[in-house]
């Protein structure tokens, strides 16, 4: 029964794993360039998506992702003491890939969902107004989270890439 877990654990692993990258790179490299070169209709569809539950969506893959990696660290290495997990060169490549994750996943909550949502919440606030100083400093805004919401994703995926790479190669090592 237990090697049944670990097999259907370590398969949902790597499902929500890939996942989580592909839609990372997708939202980054081909969505966002699209809304944000789209005008208003671009505005709507960023609006829409979010709605739908991009952030929530995003959020579920990650958590699952970290989640079933730290119960297959825990399996691999018997215990979650670190002298334990670094005792072979494989646990040391898993838990490096580990940390990566985590971090990808806590940048990727704290600041890219986040400022995403911000975002949101700031045009919404700015499409009713007038145009004037008060809309221009709330558009100011908006852009200047984008840019930091589009720093934040490309650590995410160079976080996400180091996870996957010492995954692929832990056993190897
Ligand atoms: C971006 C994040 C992650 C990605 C892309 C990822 C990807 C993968 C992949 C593809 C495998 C299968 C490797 C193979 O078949 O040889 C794997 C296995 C594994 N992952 Fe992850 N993973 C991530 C996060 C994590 C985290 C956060 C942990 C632990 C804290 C973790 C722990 C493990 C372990 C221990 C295994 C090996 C299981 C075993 O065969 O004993 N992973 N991961």
């Amino acid at each position: 029964m237990d090697a049944i877990i670990f097999l259907v654990i370590r398969a949902v692993h790597v499902l929500v794993a890939a996942l989580w990258i592909g839609s990372t790179v997708f939202v980054s490299t081909l969505l966002m360039p699209t809304i944000e070169t789209s005008g208003p209709a671009g505005g709507q569809v960023f609006a829409g998506i979010n709605r739908r539950g991009l952030h929530i969506y995003m959020a579920t893959l990650s958590l699952t992702t970290l989640a079933s990696g730290l119960y297959l660290l825990r399996h691999f290495a018997g215990a979650f003491e670190v002298s334990t997990v670094v005792a072979t060169h494989a646990g040391i490549v898993f838990a490096t890939g580990g940390v990566s994750g985590i971090l990808a996943g806590v940048i990727g909550g704290g600041v890219v969902g986040r400022g995403s949502a911000q975002i949101t919440a700031l045009m919404g606030a700015a499409v009713p107004l007038p145009d004037g100083p008060a809309k221009g400093s709330l558009l100011q805004q908006a852009a200047a989270l984008r840019q930091r919401v589009k720093m934040a994703t490309r650590v995410v995926i160079a976080l996400q890439m180091a996870a996957l790479v010492c995954m692929a190669v832990g056993h190897y090592v």
